[in-house]
């Protein structure tokens, strides 16, 4: 069975983003090249401090040149046991803008990132990104200098496949609830820690 996992919001949201989820069960379904272009499109147009785009992204596709496994034996062993999405992908980020440290890089990544999810849940594509990845292992692997670059995260992108391929351990992860904090435990006001009393 493909397990819908629509997140259930208190305030209505774009259904996009309530259809986002990272899976873990993904089908062989190939992803075509024009497919994940239009991905990388999307991605290309999130916002960034002074438009530097920081993100570099390595691609690997099943089946077709090395990329893929170099990527899959970077992904810790926890990951590796469910990471068989039809295509890997490592975001890389550029940590200086003219041999100063950009301090944003980690922002502009993850809001490259997201954008892509967004993209990709509009053409039913899930994306699952992994933080349990050996970056040194990618740094190495693929000749990336360690001054100039950081490893963000893996990624893992595909359509979503049958609960019942995975470990009986990632059916129960797969089949949880979705939860979230509520808004007041993040949206503040003058008094930090502290709800907003202008919106709450
Ligand atoms: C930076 C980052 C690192 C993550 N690392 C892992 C990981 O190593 N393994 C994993 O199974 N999920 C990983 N996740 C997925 C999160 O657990 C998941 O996004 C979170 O539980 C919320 O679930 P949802 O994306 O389905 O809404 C990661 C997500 C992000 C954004």
């Amino acid at each position: 069975m493909v397990q819908p996992k629509t997140a259930e919001t208190i305030f209505p949201v774009h259904e996009f983003i309530k259809q986002r989820w990272s899976p873990r069960s993904f089908s062989n379904e190939e992803i075509g090249a024009e497919t994940l272009k239009t991905l990388f499109e999307a991605m290309s147009w999130a916002a960034s401090a002074r438009n530097e785009q920081p993100w570099r992204l390595i691609v690997g596709v099943k089946d077709k040149g090395v990329a893929y496994n170099k990527i899959f034996s970077c992904l810790d062993p926890w990951n590796q046991k469910w990471a068989t999405a039809p295509v890997l992908a490592i975001i890389v980020a550029k940590k200086q803008i003219e041999g100063k440290q950009n301090p944003s890089y980690a922002y502009d990544c993850g809001a490259a990132m997201a954008t892509l999810c967004l993209q990709a849940i509009s053409q039913q594509i899930y994306v699952h990104q992994m933080g349990g990845i050996d970056t040194k292992k990618v740094l190495t692997s693929f000749q990336i200098t360690e001054s100039e670059y950081e490893v963000m995260a893996g990624v893992a992108i595909g359509k979503v496949g049958k609960v019942e391929d995975l470990d009986v351990y990632y059916q129960e992860m797969e089949r949880a609830t979705r939860k979230r904090k509520n808004l007041e435990e993040f949206v503040f006001g003058d008094n930090w820690g502290n709800p907003s009393s202008d919106i709450f």
